[in-house]
């Protein structure tokens, strides 16, 4: 008999980097369920993902981070927890945790990660803020006993190549670049300036 696929909660899955996982998830044949507010689902903005989630499938939980009684109605429909939620909510994926625990019900969950090893980087600048926050995370998953996956794919040179990884520019510098760090790092595996 075919083993039974995973079903798999995304809560951030319309952002950068989850609007790939998602598809990635509906395609390998997993029920996939992406948590949503509500005005993103009218949000002109998202209305391509939004479409193509309905072409792949995915079944929308219309929910919150902030709402913890939609956080856990969602979380119990599903055996797997992957977080993609951008910085700004890097650090309240503590209410994810919190949900997981009363749900009571999940396998696996994979916090929002998708960049540098967190507990291995020495970050200069901003990503030293981000990174100890992913970093709490990981420790307060940890402690609850949480099975879990830490993803680390280091940088995409398509989101940080453009603007040379000047924090807030939309577009390439014409004039100056900020350099983090010493100027001199090696670049030979991580093209990133931030690690030292
Ligand atoms: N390795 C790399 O080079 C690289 C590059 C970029 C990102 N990343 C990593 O990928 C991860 C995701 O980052 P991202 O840039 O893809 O994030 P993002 O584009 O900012 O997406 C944030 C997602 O969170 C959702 N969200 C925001 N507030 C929410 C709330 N209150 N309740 C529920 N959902 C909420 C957003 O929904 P809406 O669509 O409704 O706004 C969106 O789907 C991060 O860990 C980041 O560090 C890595």
């Amino acid at each position: 008999m075919a083993a039974t696929k995973s079903k798999i909660l995304f809560i951030g899955g319309t952002g950068y980097i989850g609007k790939f996982i998602v598809e990635a998830s509906a395609k390998a044949g997993h029920p996939t369920y992406a948590l949503v507010r509500e005005p993103t689902l009218s949000n002109p903005a998202k209305a391509e993902v939004i479409e193509n989630f309905k072409a792949l499938g995915v079944n929308f939980v219309l929910g919150d981070l902030y709402d913890h009684v939609s956080l856990v109605k969602a979380i119990k429909q599903v055996d797997v927890v992957i977080s993609t939620v951008g910085h700004a909510q890097f650090a309240d994926q503590g209410k994810i945790i919190v949900a997981i625990k009363e749900a009571g019900n999940v396998k696996r969950f994979f916090p929002s990660e998708f960049g540098n090893d967190v507990d291995r980087a020495h970050a200069v600048g901003p990503a030293k803020t981000a990174f100890a926050t992913k970093a709490n995370i990981r420790r307060a998953i940890e402690a609850e006993g949480i099975p879990h996956t830490y993803v680390t794919s280091n940088c995409f040179a398509g989101y940080f190549l453009p603007t040379l990884f000047q924090p807030g520019a939309t577009a390439p510098p014409r004039d100056k670049v900020v350099i983090l760090g010493d100027g001199n790092p090696k670049g030979k595996q991580n093209p990133l300036w931030l690690l030292r």
